[in-house]
């Protein structure tokens, strides 16, 4: 970091220079210049730089970082995971935490959590504020957003994407890397692409439609790329089409940069890379982590990356075009002027209680209410004064795990403290552990605090909470999935969709000794719910980070009133979840061939008429909300232009709330089979006690096309379409038709 820190103090009195110019003129070099465009600079600082140097620029030098041009003053890249926080500091070249005692933060929701408040305005908080924390950790490329498509509830990474609709995970992506970069730090939009699962992640190799693969897996990465601005992708583990994705010709040479025009720098994921030759000609940029296996072993040959000495050898005895050299210099160049070679940027901030803040309303507005009998919650604390709070969830340290994305909190509100500090002296709150799942907690070095052993067993556990729930008033069941192996974590897969160890059991028992219950997971992922017809209330809590307790606490009592919606599908069976109705063989090994094709999630649900427990996009209030006038600004439609669709929505309810109001369209002429209906727009509505407001969505006729992968164009057809304003994608609540002329 030493070089880091001249270069930045030179660059420093530089853009001083530079910022007094109408006294002064800069006349320092073309590439420090910040007044000129980037462009020239980066051409003025290639033409300066040595053979090696550009070398040495496009692989790494250490777990995170990678070198810059010490004798030209251009300083070292620092990457960070990512996504939900900024990781702690590891030693060089070791995954193993380096010990500082200056590196905590503040860890967000998942990414899962944010998906659920489809709120643009909370996303750009959610970049905000993470892009602050890593400006201030002096990190230059967060390794984030995760933007793959929710295939199967088994993917152990779920928890780090945006659900399973490409328009949803598009529109969240765009305002929270616009704002991650607001503060001169690149977001890295990862894995690109088709990584769905983890088991055999370095090998499997997808094989898909290209309708499909246009629809589906690409359109976030696109918005993310085009709208959003990322200033860098990281390359996925598996392959495509035979090819692995970090040095993939047709998704990065002619997706990515032909059809899509992007300029920032291609990444590999850490040790994705498998090949001097496709490195170099299939737009690789910059090479990380090889030799680690993605998350084990220690390597220090970086000299022996394939984009170190290798492609030099290959360069020079001419096996390889010098012009992919420049090419790559340039797109890591444009990254490090951006970011590292910034001088004007924002100082960051950390730990702020504007953080905080901002992480307690991400998770207060992702949580999702699933079901609610009998107005079961909010809990009323002047009716109870003994709750009882049963499972391990309520009591495990959430942001220790999972793989790549386990942080160092500065504080994490477990969910039993959240709920203690809301009931203060109103109620007693006795805690009852119900079961054990994974009373292990360390990542790399980082040591959850709470100690889990348990000595009780799985029926003595069951009895002991089921009498303590006879006497409660109200219990609350918090449990779900962990970030442990094959749970909700990188690396491995769910081994079925079933609630791990004991809880169907628990659960059925608490439900059988008390109907004050409800149930709340801790998650990232679907589970099944066996025993969901006698439990009254269901809440999804994701992993909601720093402020966990605080935020669930805030929905269990009311002062918040629920309105996340569900980013993906819990289905009833797996085998009814349509990637697993259609191929039972899971994970793949070798070649996974996505028959499901464009029929993922909702729209695959839809075609086979299987109902799901809980339909994407559902998601229950406190209050309830009456949609009435769903209309159109016309009935015909011009190719180019749009149509806005229009409702008036009442909060018919007793408290305030928001409500989120989806528009799907049904194409209802098509030459090629498209789903019964696609989300194309949303909108979230805070509506007081019998107040009205009308929402309207607009959506352009691009948006109404199909990838017809004979002429590869998107296209669309004249004919019928129908609007369908809906509560979810199983609730619509008023249709229009118009035609596209
Ligand atoms: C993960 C990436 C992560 C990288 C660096 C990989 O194992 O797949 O998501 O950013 O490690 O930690």
């Amino acid at each position: 970091m030493r070089f880091r820190t001249i270069a930045a103090a030179i660059a420093g009195m530089l853009a001083l220079a530079a910022c007094s110019r109408s006294t002064a003129r800069y006349d320092g070099p073309l590439y420090l210049n910040e007044d000129a465009p980037i462009e020239d600079r980066i051409e003025d600082a290639l033409q300066r730089m040595t053979m090696k140097e550009k070398i040495d620029i496009l692989h790494a030098q250490s777990k995170f970082s990678s070198k810059g041009v010490p004798r030209l003053g251009i300083p070292e890249l620092w990457c960070t995971d990512g996504p939900h926080g900024i990781r702690a500091e590891v030693i060089w070249d070791k995954w193993r935490t380096a010990g500082w005692t200056n590196d905590s933060i503040v860890a967000y929701p998942a990414l899962t959590c944010l998906a659920s408040t489809w709120d643009r305005d909370l996303a750009a908080l959610y970049g905000k504020s993470i892009g602050e924390e890593a400006r201030y950790r002096e990190k230059d490329v967060l390794l984030g957003p995760g933007l793959n498509i929710y295939r199967t509830p088994l993917n152990g990474r779920n928890f780090e994407y945006m659900g399973e609709d490409p328009f949803l995970a598009g529109e969240m992506a765009v305002p929270y890397i616009r704002n991650v970069q607001k503060n001169g730090v690149a977001t890295c939009v990862k894995h690109f692409a088709l990584n769905n699962e983890e088991t055999g992640r370095m090998e499997v190799d997808v094989e898909l439609s290209d309708r499909a693969l246009y629809e589906i897996y690409l359109p976030a990465y696109k918005k993310a790329v085009t709208e959003g601005g990322s200033w860098s992708i990281m390359g996925a583990y598996n392959k495509f089409r035979g090819q692995h994705c970090c040095h993939n010709k047709t998704l990065l040479c002619d997706i990515l940069r032909d059809e899509w025009g992007f300029d920032g720098a291609v990444i590999t994921d850490w040790g994705g890379a498998h090949s001097t030759d496709e490195a170099a000609l299939n737009g690789l940029d910059l090479e990380f982590g090889t030799g680690t296996n993605g998350l084990a072993t220690n390597y220090d040959g970086y000299d022996n990356y394939y984009l170190a000495l290798p492609y030099r050898d290959k360069l020079l005895s001419g096996e390889l075009p010098m012009e992919t050299l420049d090419t790559k210099v340039r797109n890591v160049l444009r990254l490090m002027m951006r970011t590292s070679m910034k001088t004007r940027k924002p100082l960051g901030s950390i730990c702020s209680d504007e953080h905080y803040a901002a992480a307690k309303k991400i998770g207060e507005d992702g949580i999702v209410l699933l079901k609610n009998d009998a107005s079961t919650l909010p809990i009323r604390l002047e009716e109870c004064s003994n709750i009882l709070v049963v499972g391990e969830n309520a009591i495990k340290m959430m942001t220790v795990g999972g793989g790549s994305s386990s942080l160092k909190a500065q504080h994490e509100i477990l969910p039993l403290e959240g709920i203690v500090e809301r009931a203060g002296d109103a109620a007693k709150v006795t805690f009852a552990r119900g079961y054990v799942g994974d009373p292990t907690g360390e990542y790399d070095g980082i040591v959850a605090k709470q100690d889990l052993a348990e000595t009780r067993g799985e029926q003595e556990l069951i009895d002991d909470a089921v009498a303590l729930a006879k006497e409660a008033d109200f219990t609350i069941f918090i449990g779900g999935l962990n970030k442990g192996e094959n749970q909700d974590c990188e690396g491995g897969d769910r081994y079925g969709i079933e609630l791990p160890y004991a809880q169907d059991a628990l659960i059925s028992a608490l439900a059988q000794a008390t109907q004050k219950l409800a149930v709340v997971f801790v998650s990232g992922n679907a589970v099944a719910m066996p025993w969901v017809d006698s439990v009254p209330a269901i809440v999804e809590a994701w992993y909601m980070g720093s402020e966990a307790g605080h935020s669930l606490a805030s929905v269990l009592f009311g002062d918040a009133c629920p309105s996340g919606k569900l980013p993906f599908t819990f289905p009833v069976r797996l085998e009814d979840c349509p990637a697993h109705a259609l191929d039972p063989v899971f994970p793949h090994m070798d070649t996974a061939r996505y028959v499901d094709d464009i029929y993922v999630g909702y729209r695959g649900y839809e075609r086979s008429g299987v109902k799901p427990l809980f339909a994407f996009g559902h998601g229950l209030s406190y209050t309830t909300f009456a949609y009435s006038g769903v209309r159109a600004d016309k009935s015909k439609v011009k190719n180019g232009g749009s149509v806005t669709i229009s409702a008036d929505i009442t909060n018919t309810g007793k408290v305030a709330g928001a409500e989120i109001v989806q528009l799907y369209i049904s194409d209802l002429e098509s030459r090629l089979d498209r789903p019964a209906k696609e989300l194309k727009g949303f909108d979230k509505v805070w509506l007081e006690p019998g107040q009205t407001k009308t929402v309207s969505i607009t959506v352009s006729v691009d948006d109404l096309r199909y990838f017809d992968p004979e002429a590869h164009a998107w296209t669309v057809e004249p004919g019928e379409f129908e609007a369908h304003i809906a509560a979810a994608s199983d609730d619509i609540r008023g249709s229009v038709r118009f035609s596209l002329q």
